[in-house]
């Protein structure tokens, strides 16, 4: 294998970034340099400090890299590829990590060099820092689109790649957000009610990582239980009414997804579920 075959260079030096690239480096590749907004920005010396390489102009820092990893924001991609071209190499793959993004945003680099190798790599899990990520490589999964090599880096990496085609990026990434993003905002609301019954919140954590297990041991239909499960509608109207109406859009809006997952209709449900701006019903009220 050549040299120049085990080389990469890092785009975006942030959590995911340093994250995929400390896990190249346990793969004996070599970190030829690092670019971020700036050669002396705080982000870029610290990674380029972890990945024991140096920092260059983002115009620059692609030279001698076989490899070439975007990790910017999904936005700045196409402006950090246009800035990034005169310095990558000829046969060098180019792979960015958005979840977002297909292979449509290297129609302008594709334009003007051929021979360019591209890429999409997105690892379906969550980095919160730049250093503690590598251990969460191992058996998580990779959507991965473009040269076939990606998919083989994927897999050096711990990762389990399944292709995914630009069309279908969109609802991809949504369901992405909802299992990471959207999970988090909804234990910020148990958190929250927690509080206002002296609750601790840590006290869910068997309820959650038990329900999630079922979710995936069961599928999510099965795994459902409580009142919605029950058609208990007199339990639901309480919680309604004993909630703050601030919390009350989220209950209804989840109430009505396990009800969808029932596979039951329930008009007195539907009613009560129905419209995200009506109070609920007080006892004594028609
Ligand atoms: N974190 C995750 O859990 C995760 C998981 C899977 C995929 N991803 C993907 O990985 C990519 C990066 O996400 P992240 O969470 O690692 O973000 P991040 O921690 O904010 O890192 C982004 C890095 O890009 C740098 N940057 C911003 N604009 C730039 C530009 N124009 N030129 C060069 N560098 C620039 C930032 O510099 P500053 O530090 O100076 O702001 C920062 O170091 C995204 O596409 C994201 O979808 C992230």
């Amino acid at each position: 294998m050549e040299e120049r075959q085990r080389t990469v260079a890092l785009i975006g030096p942030g959590r995911a970034g340093t994250t995929i690239a400390l896990g190249l480096v346990e793969q004996d590749w070599t970190v030829v340099g690092v670019g971020g907004r700036a050669p002396d920005a705080p982000s870029t010396v610290a990674a380029a400090a972890v990945l024991a390489t140096g920092t260059g102009l983002v115009s620059e820092v692609a030279r001698g890299a076989a490899l070439v990893i975007i990790a910017t924001p999904d936005r700045a991609i196409e402006q950090v590829l246009l800035a990034a071209e005169p310095s990558i190499e000829p046969g060098a793959l180019v792979v960015h990590l958005a979840g977002s993004r297909g292979l449509d945003v290297y129609s302008a680099l594709l334009d003007r060099r051929t021979g360019v190798r591209v890429g999409a790599m997105h690892p379906l899990q969550t980095f919160p820092s730049a250093t503690t990520g590598v251990e969460r490589l191992a058996g998580a999964w990779a959507a991965v689109a473009g040269d076939p090599e990606v998919a083989e880096i994927a897999r050096s990496l711990g990762l389990r790649p399944f292709d995914l085609a630009d069309s279908d990026r969109g609802r991809y990434h949504a369901a992405a957000v909802i299992a990471s993003n959207h999970l988090i905002a909804l234990l910020g609301q148990v958190e929250r009610l927690a509080a206002t019954c002296a609750v601790p919140f840590e006290a869910f954590a068997p309820l959650v990582t038990g329900s999630v297990r079922n979710a995936f041991a069961l599928g999510p239909a099965d795994a459902l239980t409580g009142p919605v499960a029950r058609g208990d509608l007199t339990t639901v109207e309480q919680h309604l009414r004993d909630l703050d109406p601030a919390e009350r859009d989220a209950y209804r809006a989840l109430a009505r997804e396990a009800a969808r997952l029932t596979g039951r209709r329930d008009t007195g449900l539907d009613r009560l579920l129905g419209d995200l701006r009506q109070p609920p019903a007080t006892p004594g009220d028609d």
